[in-house]
């Protein structure tokens, strides 16, 4: 099993991606929401592009059993149930609903992936179970962080180099590594004893302590508080069977 990164969003994938499993990451919030909502109870989550086509789908389903959530400016969008913080997804909000969600970087990036031979939902918070999975599959490895509108992202590299270190110390098997995977390595090597640190030197975490969304980092930042594999597959994220 190779492990690679791709660091650069907006550039081309690489080739061969439906033979892969692909690990989405955007601890800043998309995925850390996601993760946390299947764990609290929620059915599943359709991730949509935009605001309209989240209207437009909500329709489809009988009332009361799908709620809107996502932001844009990371700001709840008017006429939503949700906005984009991890704390608001609790089981008195989202158990037995489905959740149709729009994020500015996060949920364009699972349909971006969308060809991968497995797509999972990544975060700090069951960064464990993530690289257990990975391992179990034995497929070539493509961890895809998010980013900001095309850029690298800091706070996603670094949870990336966390997930090629679990699966370091998960295996006795080699694991080859690109460039891109070393670099996530040391980065997260770097910032292991204080995340936070990571998050506040991050421009998606200034401009969320900026908007009044300093709590969700912290929140964000623990580790191994679910053990689920959330799986998108034919547009729709589920969590995962064991295998
Ligand atoms: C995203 O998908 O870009 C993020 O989740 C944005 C945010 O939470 O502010």
């Amino acid at each position: 099993m190779r492990a690679d990164i791709h660091l650069i969003p907006s550039s081309p994938l690489p080739r061969g991606i439906s033979e892969r499993s692909v690990a989405v990451i955007d601890i800043l919030r998309a995925t850390s929401v996601i993760v946390r909502a299947l764990s609290q109870g929620a059915l599943e989550i359709i991730p949509v592009a935009t605001v309209e086509e989240a209207f437009e789908r909500v329709n489809k389903f009988p009332q009361g059993t799908t709620l809107l959530g996502g932001e844009r400016g990371s700001k709840k969008i008017e006429g939503f149930d949700l906005g984009n913080s991890p704390g608001e997804y609790g089981a008195e909000r989202v158990r037995g609903k489905r959740l149709i969600l729009t994020t500015t970087n996060g949920t364009k990036a699972f349909h971006s992936v969308s060809r991968g031979g497995v797509v999972m939902a990544g975060s700090f918070f069951n960064i464990g179970a993530i690289a257990r999975h990975c391992l179990n599959l034995g497929r070539d490895l493509l961890i895809y962080p998010s980013g900001d509108e095309g850029r690298f992202s800091l706070e996603d590299t670094v949870c990336a180099g966390m997930l090629i270190d679990r699966i370091l110390k998960e295996t006795k098997g080699p694991v080859p590594l690109t460039d891109a995977s070393q670099a996530a390595l040391i980065l997260y090597q770097k910032f292991n004893e204080n995340l936070m640190r990571a998050f506040r030197l991050s421009t998606h975490g200034r401009d969320l302590i900026e908007r009044g969304f300093e709590e969700d980092l912290a929140c964000c930042a623990q580790r191994d508080i679910t053990d689920i594999v959330p799986i998108f597959r034919d547009g729709t994220i589920r969590i995962g069977e064991e295998i």
